[in-house]
């Protein structure tokens, strides 16, 4: 039997659809899986526009999207823990095994560079009817939230940027005067400030885990204050900043200077130029991917001199593994509680699979665009 899917062809240019063999159980941990919806990401656009195809060795399409949730409607003998009619979430990378971090669950960390990404590199993805992949790649998704579910993926990109942070800072482990506030415990930002730069998903992302744990949060943001982005920002008492011709010294001006910068525009130009603003002490966290050669130009002293004159520290986060898509699940029932079941309204678009060509142009209105293989 074959199936529908939707991706990028070694022959041909653009997005195309294609008619691929549905995939069968092959080893004895192999689990067969129904796909009920699919998110577009920035990362599939880019593809696109840039038709950079990742194809493997000895085929001739590669099947694009790495978010979803699915059905399992067939296990292999050997699987233990999921059963048919169960709701997982599958991850996206799959590790180089020879690293210690593939070796170790964390594959995220990959330190040779081998591994392989479901819908991006080398291997297909998700938007189409059916995959298969080993247990231990899919999460089980709780019964309460399968409606959002399809959010776990950005989420947890959000989930391992925010925890990087974490493990970095608990060099201050007092963080304030409040014990209750220290690294770890519940409410950890209370007596913090944040900016992130950028409101699409993984911005929203990041700002809904920072203001669950109480951070005054600041987002910079170059959309009309009508915009679905700045409404959700502003449901979690996000507060605007008009990111059109910003300076530093004006950021700091309105919002003082941030404990913790979570740059989600991949605008380099914007992003390099707010790195002076953080806080004593303070984190600035890249997770947006530039896609472009911008040249910037900065006054490299100034930056420097105040980088090391306060402790700053820079770091980059890529990807997720599966501990941060298990606290994603975990951390979305809190957003849906908190923020008045603010998920739903993330999702701004969807389209049946047939519609690809529509569903994948750039929307500057919408926030997340998903597509709808099975009603859920
Ligand atoms: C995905 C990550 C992936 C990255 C680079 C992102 O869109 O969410 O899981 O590692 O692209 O390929
Ligand atoms: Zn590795």
């Amino acid at each position: 039997m074959n199936m529908f899917a939707v991706g990028l062809a070694r022959k041909y240019d653009g997005v195309v659809d294609f008619e691929l063999e549905k995939p069968g159980i092959r080893g004895p941990k192999d689990v067969l899986v129904k796909v009920l919806q699919a998110g577009i990401d920035g990362t599939d656009r880019d593809m696109i526009r840039r038709q950079q195809k990742d194809i493997a060795e000895g085929e001739e399409y590669i099947v694009l999207g790495h978010e979803a949730i699915g059905r399992v409607v067939e296990v292999g003998l050997g699987v233990e823990n999921l059963k048919v009619g169960d709701m997982v979430v599958p991850t996206v990378r799959r590790g180089c095994n020879e690293c210690p971090s593939c070796l170790n669950n964390q594959s995220d960390m990959c330190s040779t560079g081998f591994y392989k990404e479901r819908g991006i590199h080398k291997l297909h993805g998700y938007f189409t009817e059916y995959f298969v992949d080993e247990e231990q790649y899919l999460v089980p998704v709780p019964h309460s939230m399968v409606h959002v579910a399809v959010l776990t993926e950005p989420l947890s990109i959000a989930e391992k940027a925010i925890s990087q942070m974490q493990h970095i800072q608990s060099r201050l482990p007092w963080g304030c005067f409040h014990p209750e506030h220290s690294i770890g415990q519940p409410g950890w930002g209370a007596c913090k400030k944040a900016l992130v730069i950028g409101a699409g998903p993984i911005g929203f992302f990041g700002a809904a885990l920072l203001r669950l744990a109480d951070i005054a949060t600041y987002f910079i943001e170059v959309v009309t204050e009508d915009s679905p982005k700045v409404c959700r920002m502003q449901e979690m008492e996000a507060h605007y900043i008009d990111g059109k011709g910003i300076t530093s010294e004006a950021l700091v001006k309105r919002m003082g200077n941030p404990d913790i910068v979570f740059e989600a525009s991949g605008v380099s130009e914007l992003a390099l130029s707010l790195l002076p603003v953080g806080a004593r002490n303070g984190v600035y966290i890249f997770t947006g991917i530039p896609r472009g050669e911008s040249q910037v130009c900065m006054d490299g002293d100034l930056l420097i001199r105040q980088m090391v004159r306060t402790n700053q520290i820079v770091i980059g986060s890529i990807n997720s593994n599966r501990s941060h898509f298990e606290s994603a699940l975990g951390d979305m029932v809190h957003m849906d509680k908190r923020f008045n079941h603010i998920l739903d309204r993330v999702i701004t678009h969807v389209y049946p699979l047939k519609d690809y060509k529509e569903a994948l142009a750039p929307n500057p209105n919408s926030l997340k665009v998903i597509f709808e293989m099975e009603k859920l």
